[in-house]
């Protein structure tokens, strides 16, 4: 199949890589070259480990690679796909006018995913028209080559043969899928993701526990493989803000961020990016010890 990902970013190189390797015709699609040079180092870098790790030959890695080409232009890119993915910055207006693009050079009836982490898919698909209906969420996790969950969210528009093609496709990329029927704020997996992390703010605001033993509990106690605030730290703060103020004005207070949140925002300590959260860390982003 002829798969274009516009967007070669943290999620679309990853993305791309993986239908590249499950045999697909893969062309990646940015307006940045320097985001396209990044992308295929970052596949290379990323085929070469899955080689030393035994994962896949190295005659696997090279034919991969050759069924994949990287773009500045996105209509050379989406010329004649049959599968779209969109994983562009999380801008409604960006991503609305990039899939109409896009939809007017793909194949007729492509199927349009687009990786969007929380923004409504059905506002997204007004764009579309007629092709809304062609138009799913394709939630990948990062990073998509490692991570085994494809969530598929339906826009009010979605067809039923367009969530069947997109189960099909993430499932041929090696991917569970879990389907939201609904397309409601933080789908499944950030609303679950962001109630977590808050009752660990309000914990430790409480002082009930540092913030290492806080994490430290959630990771041994319930198999998870980064604490709720060490990832907080990892995403970016203010990202995470913008995240639950979005979840609390659609489902209400119980979303509501603490006021140490906000303090921690407003006082620019976003994690790892500007050295310090809820961890302090140097400036190649390593943890610094508590108290040194
Ligand atoms: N990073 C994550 O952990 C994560 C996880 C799941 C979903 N997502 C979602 O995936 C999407 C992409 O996120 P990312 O982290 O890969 O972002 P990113 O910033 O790493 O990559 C986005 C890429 O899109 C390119 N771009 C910008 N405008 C464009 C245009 N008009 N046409 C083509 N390309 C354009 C940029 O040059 C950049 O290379 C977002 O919607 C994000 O919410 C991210």
């Amino acid at each position: 199949m002829r798969v274009a990902v516009i967007g070669a970013g943290i999620m679309g190189s990853g993305i791309a890589q993986l239908a590249a390797t499950a045999g697909h015709t893969c062309v990646v699609g940015d307006v940045s070259e320097q985001a396209l040079e990044a992308a295929r180092a970052s596949i290379d870098k990323s085929l070469a480990r899955l080689v030393k790790a035994g994962r896949m030959t190295a005659a696997e890695s090279a034919q991969t690679l050759t069924r994949l080409e990287l773009t500045a232009s996105i209509a050379d890119a989406a010329a004649g796909a049959e599968v779209v993915v969109e994983a562009v910055p999380e801008r409604l207006d960006l991503k609305r006018a990039v899939l109409s693009e896009v939809a007017r050079v793909a194949s007729a009836d492509a199927l349009l995913g687009t990786n969007t982490s929380q923004l409504s898919i059905t506002s997204i698909g007004t764009s579309l028209g007629d092709a809304a209906g062609r138009l799913v969420g394709m939630h990948f996790f990062n990073p998509p080559v490692m991570m085994r969950l494809v969530e598929l969210v339906r826009g009010l528009a979605t067809a039923d043969q367009t969530l069947a093609r997109a189960r099909e496709f993430a499932e041929g990329l090696g991917k569970q899928v879990v389907v939201c029927r609904k397309d409601s704020p933080g789908f499944l997996t950030s609303r679950v993701s962001a109630i977590l992390r808050l009752e660990c703010l309000r914990m430790l605001e409480e002082g009930l526990a540092s913030a290492e033993d806080i994490d430290t509990a959630v990771k041994l106690a319930f198999n998870h493989p980064m604490g709720p605030l060490e990832l907080g730290d990892f995403n970016g703060l203010d990202t995470y803000l913008e995240a639950v103020d979005g979840l609390a004005a659609a489902h209400g207070d119980r979303f509501r961020a603490t006021i140490g949140l906000r303090n921690m925002v407003a006082a620019g300590r976003l994690g790892r990016k500007t050295g310090q959260g809820f961890y302090r860390y140097a400036s190649d982003g390593t943890r610094q010890p508590e108290g040194a």
